[in-house]
């Protein structure tokens, strides 16, 4: 069996950095917690646990002292308690994201209608949405749900960094038709893109594909959203452990990617054990 590794699986540069700072302020710190799971990664999220980073999830039960902020990023309503409470800040809200709400800032504060292509649940949407001030925002997860964005002079689209160009393409098409004035700046992540390219890429070429990252990651998910179109003998798995020997009957190669969150001793589990059932 061939394996085929995604050559941007695992660790994006945004969760790098921020495991990465999570690690050394446990270091440098007694009693750390972080806002929220660092990433969506289960089993990175344990090894933290070890080092003594409690996960919280309000910032009323941040008992005292330093406070992460993941990749995802945080309300405003959140960065303003936080502040208000005197506490350290290590804030590993990746730049990607930051810009995102930066932008969402600017259009609000210029008077446009925000339109932000994600999922409405996700709490880096959640926190986006948190700087377009005005209150005027429309969240839109598919290109079908923008046609119910009201017609408005002016409005401005942006995107959550893990969506596909091609949605964030089909939802200008129709708030072009929504507007006189369309802005958009693309916030989608270059890492996001070059992984599903590199995603479809490696399902065209394998019979089965294993895609590596937390359940509960919005863009593992999509990954394996992307592989099964493509290639329907698509598994998304957390761990090597998941790993069915049935799955490989009859396959000659098997293509492997990773969400941004998954670490790579994971990877490196998958690929041992599927060179072990190959054998
Ligand atoms: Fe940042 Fe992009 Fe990763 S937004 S967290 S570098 S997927």
């Amino acid at each position: 069996m061939t394996i085929l590794l995604a050559r941007s699986a695992g660790f994006c540069f945004g969760v790098k950095r921020a495991t990465r700072m999570a690690f050394e302020a446990a270091d440098s710190h007694d009693g750390i917690c972080s806002l929220g799971p660092i990433i969506h990664s289960p089993q990175l999220v344990e090894k933290l646990e070890e080092k003594g980073v409690v996960v919280v999830h309000a910032v009323k039960d941040i008992p005292e002292g330093a406070v992460i902020i993941r990749s995802h990023g945080v309300t405003s309503g959140e960065l303003k308690e936080i502040n208000a409470r005197d506490l350290e800040v290590v804030d590993a809200t990746c730049p990607f994201v930051k810009s995102a709400q930066d932008y969402a800032a600017l259009l609000s504060r210029e008077g446009y209608g925000v339109v932000l292509v994600g999922e409405r649940e996700h709490p880096e949407v959640q926190g986006i949405l948190s700087y377009a001030a005005s209150g005027d925002v429309f969240v839109v997860a598919a290109p079908d749900e923008a046609e119910a964005i009201p017609r408005r002079k002016r409005l401005g689209l942006i995107a959550q960094t893990t969506q596909s160009f091609e949605t964030l393409r089909q939802v200008a098409d129709i708030c072009l038709k929504k507007c006189q004035e369309l802005r958009i700046f693309n916030t989608i992540c270059d890492a996001t893109s070059v992984r599903q390219e590199e995603a479809r890429e490696i399902a065209r070429k394998s019979d089965l594909v294993l895609v590596i990252g937390g359940f509960n990651s919005a863009n593992t998910t999509r990954l394996a959203q992307i592989c099964t179109e493509i290639q329907p003998r698509t598994h998304h798995i957390e761990t090597a452990e998941q790993l069915r020997a049935e799955w490989f009957q009859g396959v000659v190669t098997v293509g492997i990617t990773a969400g941004a969150s998954t670490p790579r001793w994971l990877i490196d589990e998958v690929i041992h054990r599927v060179r072990n059932i190959s054998n």
